[in-house]
């Protein structure tokens, strides 16, 4: 058996959680052959709640579960932490503005900056998943500057599924068909799912819908899929953002499959002209634990436009919280 490896999670009574704890230690992020421990982390408030959900991963017998350690401090729960899924952050309250919910969770996501760079493993892999993701993970690595900046990626491949799910649909494919998908940008409304450079059954998707359905359907589709479920369910998807955390990182650390990539937010580079060091999400290629920007992809005028509107918000996004940035 290999030497268990160190999760924290955070936000780990939420929704989210509720799904993914269990499959951290199911074996469907790092392997079947892999055990782990979990370091959770809540705020006091939770801390009763997040007892009950260690009682029902204590309750599964799960072979793969070494250890679990439940805590209110960040230094705690990422001590020695080999990877970290920022999850929990501060819902939008009644009246709040979005540069409200920015400042609430700049000043969280500062803090775990910090305690990552304090007490983490310096080959931690970090996934921002709570909102908004892209400028949280931004943050944070800020906030670290004895950590690898490229160990830290937000959540873009929720976006990624499910436009992969919408043009398996409208092709009347499966969704192993799909492949090359793209997400670039933000997690947010202004993202732009692409399919200039997707294959469905090796066929070039463009070719296989027509042109009005990409534009004002699967795009607005795709953008607003998170406030049709709460629409539907009445809560944020919980489910499928953990399957999709549980996709990112495993593809980071196994490897994506030949002739396909996957989309991450990371750290530009300053590839396809996108503001070096802004949080953004581009197709990556991921080999031995490290994910490489697929280049020379051609860009239309209609996919620049794109990219740059959400390339605008992020610069926003980031210009609103510059006094959290050292
Ligand atoms: P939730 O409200 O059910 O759970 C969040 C948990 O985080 C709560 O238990 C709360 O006590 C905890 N928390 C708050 N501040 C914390 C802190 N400083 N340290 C540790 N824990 C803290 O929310 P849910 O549904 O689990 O969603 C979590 C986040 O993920 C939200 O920000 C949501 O918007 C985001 N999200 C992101 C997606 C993506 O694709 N990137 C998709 C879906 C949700």
């Amino acid at each position: 058996m290999k030497t268990p490896v160190r999760v924290a999670v955070t936000g780990a009574a939420g929704q989210i959680a509720y799904s993914l704890l269990f499959r951290i230690a199911a074996g469907d992020m790092l392997g079947r052959d892999q055990p782990v421990i979990l370091q959770l982390l809540e705020i006091p408030p939770a801390m009763d709640a997040l007892k009950g959900v260690a009682m029902e991963l204590e309750d599964c017998a799960f072979p793969l579960l070494a250890g679990m350690t439940l805590s209110d401090k960040a230094e705690e729960a990422f001590r020695d932490a080999d990877f970290a899924l920022l999850v929990g952050a501060r819902p939008r309250g009644p009246g709040m503005e979005r540069k409200d919910l920015l400042e609430a969770n700049a000043q969280i996501f500062s803090t775990q900056g910090k305690a990552l760079n304090d007490v983490a493993s310096r080959g931690i892999k970090v996934l921002v998943v709570g909102n908004p993701a892209n400028t949280n993970a931004l943050i944070a690595s800020r906030n670290a500057p004895d950590l690898d900046a490229r160990a830290f990626t937000s959540m873009t491949r929720l976006d990624h599924n499910r436009a992969i799910a919408q043009l398996a649909a409208k092709t009347g494919a499966e969704t192993t068909d799909v492949q090359r998908m793209i997400v670039w940008g933000n997690h947010s409304a202004t993202q732009y799912p692409d399919i200039s450079q997707a294959t469905v059954k090796g066929k070039a998707a463009p070719d296989l819908v027509p042109r009005d359905w990409y534009e004002k359907e699967f795009i607005p589709t795709v953008q607003q899929r998170g406030a049709a479920i709460i629409k539907a369910r009445g809560a944020s998807s919980a489910a499928s953002a953990a399957s999709s955390a549980i996709d990112h990182v495993r593809d980071w650390v196994m490897g994506t499959p030949d002739g396909d990539w996957v989309s991450m937010g990371i750290p530009s580079d300053g590839s396809y002209g996108i503001e070096e060091g802004l949080m953004y999400s581009f197709p990556v290629t991921c080999r031995n634990g490290e994910y490489s920007i697929v280049q020379d992809l051609s860009v239309d005028e209609f996919s620049r436009s794109m990219m740059q509107a959400t390339e605008t918000e992020l610069r926003e996004e980031r210009d609103g919280v510059a006094h959290l940035l050292p």
